[in-house]
């Protein structure tokens, strides 16, 4: 599939770059700052619809022009730029942004017919996160039913771009797959940061116990663009176990007393359910802090 990418500079981006290199995928990636990846690459910035839909929509190296069969169309648009979080910038300046960077990336991509659309969401549409003070899940495993009413500007722009993206797709019947995407690690991540969260495990209460391998996030994307037919969907992205050493009998009994427990759970399972995107999509996350520290 040739696939316009945005955001392939960033942290999880270049995972998912080359994971779907690796799969055989012609990725063109646009962002503001250069990647170092060995693809097409455009520097735009988002924030301009002209800029976005003149990327969307032009020759993008040699080999395209040597071809001479035109400008080549899309086959999927995957949109992982944002602000990350609050606390970089100004909160105003994040929400600004992620709306209008994810408006101008869908609007151009059902405009020009292309049929998959897939979104970094986030965990923090939860409201755990970035809450003021702590918040508890309404119930646990958090699945896509748990209630989206967050606290802070960066989340909040995430529950904004599920709307525009729920209302183009209703539009324009192109398939749009939104990724509520957890804490993201790099390989090299496990050694250096998970030993804290083994001694004090209240350090992952914000991310719900949970974390997405940036590999496996990959894996996700992929999965989501072979799968059609699903029109408006949003999927948890999260590894099969938690980021913390302890059982989940014991998250629960140190840290969520009170809380509706919904479904029985393993002694390791995430508290954030990876289950819809384990049934509709096949996802089937392959890696685990304990390839690294056992
Ligand atoms: N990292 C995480 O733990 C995490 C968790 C949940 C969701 N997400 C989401 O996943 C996506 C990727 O996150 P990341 O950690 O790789 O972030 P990142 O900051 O490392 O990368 C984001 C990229 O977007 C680009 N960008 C931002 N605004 C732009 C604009 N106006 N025009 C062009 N490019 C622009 C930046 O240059 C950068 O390369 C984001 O949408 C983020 O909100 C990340």
């Amino acid at each position: 599939m040739r696939i316009f990418f945005t955001g392939g500079s960033g942290k999880a981006g270049r995972w998912a770059v080359r994971h779907l290199q690796a799969q055989g995928h012609h990725v063109v990636n646009v962002d503001r700052t250069p990647s170092g990846l060995d693809c097409p690459e455009l520097l735009v910035d988002l924030c301009d619809a002209g800029q976005v839909i003149g990327a969307m929509s032009q020759f993008v190296d040699g080999a395209e022009l040597d071809a001479g069969a035109g400008v080549p169309t899309y086959d999927a648009v995957v949109h992982f730029a944002a602000i990350p979080r609050v606390m970089i910038g100004t909160d105003g300046e994040c929400f600004r942004q992620n709306t209008l960077t994810t408006y101008n990336v869908i609007e151009a991509a059902v405009k020009l017919g292309v049929p998959k659309i897939i979104f970094a969401s986030s965990e923090t549409t939860y409201g755990i996160c970035f809450a003021h003070g702590e918040v508890k899940p309404a119930f646990v495993p958090v699945d896509e039913t748990h209630p989206t009413v967050p606290h802070d500007s960066y989340a909040m722009s995430k529950v904004c771009n599920e709307a525009t993206a729920r209302s183009f797709q209703a539009r324009s019947g192109s398939d749009i797959y939104g990724l509520r995407i957890n804490n993201v690690i790099e390989p090299d991540e496990y050694a250096t940061m998970f030993p804290a969260f083994m001694t004090d495990p209240a350090l992952r209460r914000r991310n719900i116990f949970a974390y997405i391998d940036a590999r496996d996030l990959g894996h996700m994307v992929d999965c989501c663009l072979k799968t059609d037919g699903l029109g408006y969907e949003v999927f948890n992205v999260s590894n099969d176990d938690m980021s913390v050493g302890i059982t989940s009998a014991e998250v629960i009994e140190r840290f969520y007393p009170g809380v509706e427990v919904r479904a029985e759970m393993g002694p390791r399972e995430t508290f954030f359910s990876n289950r819809k995107a384990r049934e509709m999509v096949g996802f089937s996350p392959r890696h685990s802090w304990r390839e690294v520290l056992g």
